[in-house]
C-alpha cells in the first residue's frame, strides 16, 4: 500500500442512526475509491488496541467503550494526498468546529460519537489498515 490511502471507521452510532450509505456516498463523491471494506464489531480489548495511543487520555476508557458498543464499517480508501484530504472531508474531530458539509458536521453526534475516524499520518494509516486487513483483503 502506497502513501496515496488512508484507513477509515463509521463508528457505531452513525451506522446505528443509518448513516451508512450517505457516508459512503461522501466518500466516493470525494474521489477515494475503497479498497478494503468490511462490517464488524469490535470487542472492548480491540478497541483498546486500536486507540492504545490514547491510553493516557481522560476520554480513553468510554471511547473504547462506545467503539465496541456496536458494529462499524471499516474500510481502507485511496486518493491521491488522502490523509490530509480525507481529514477535509471529515472535518474537525469536535463536530461543533466542524465546517458545514462535512461528515462530521453532517452525521456526528458528539466529540466521542463524531460518525468517522480518520488516519492522521501515511505511517498511521499503513498501521491502521492493517490492524483490520491482511495483504489477501486489499485491492
Ligand atoms: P478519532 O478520529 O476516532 O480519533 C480519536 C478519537 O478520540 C476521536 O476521533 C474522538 O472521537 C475521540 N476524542 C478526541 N478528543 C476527545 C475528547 N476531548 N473527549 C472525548 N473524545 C475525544
Amino acid at each position: 500500500m502506497s502513501g496515496n490511502i488512508t484507513f477509515t471507521m463509521i463508528k457505531p452510532k452513525a451506522v446505528e442512526n443509518g448513516h451508512i450509505g450517505n457516508i459512503l456516498a461522501k466518500v466516493i463523491e470525494g474521489g477515494f475509491t475503497i479498497k478494503a471494506m468490511k462490517y464488524l464489531r469490535l470487542t472492548k480489548e480491540q478497541a483498546m488496541e486500536f486507540y492504545a495511543v490514547h491510553k493516557e487520555r481522560p476520554f480513553y476508557n468510554d471511547l473504547t467503550e462506545f467503539m465496541s458498543s456496536g458494529p462499524i464499517v471499516a474500510a481502507v480508501i485511496e486518493k491521491e494526498n488522502a490523509v490530509e484530504d480525507y481529514r477535509k472531508l471529515i472535518g474537525a474531530t469536535n463536530p461543533a468546529d466542524a465546517v458545514e458539509g462535512t461528515i462530521r458536521k453532517l452525521y456526528a453526534t458528539s466529540i466521542e460519537a463524531n460518525a468517522v475516524h480518520g488516519s492522521d499520518s501515511d505511517e498511521n494509516a499503513q498501521i491502521e489498515a492493517g490492524f483490520f486487513f491482511s495483504k489477501l483483503e486489499v485491492f
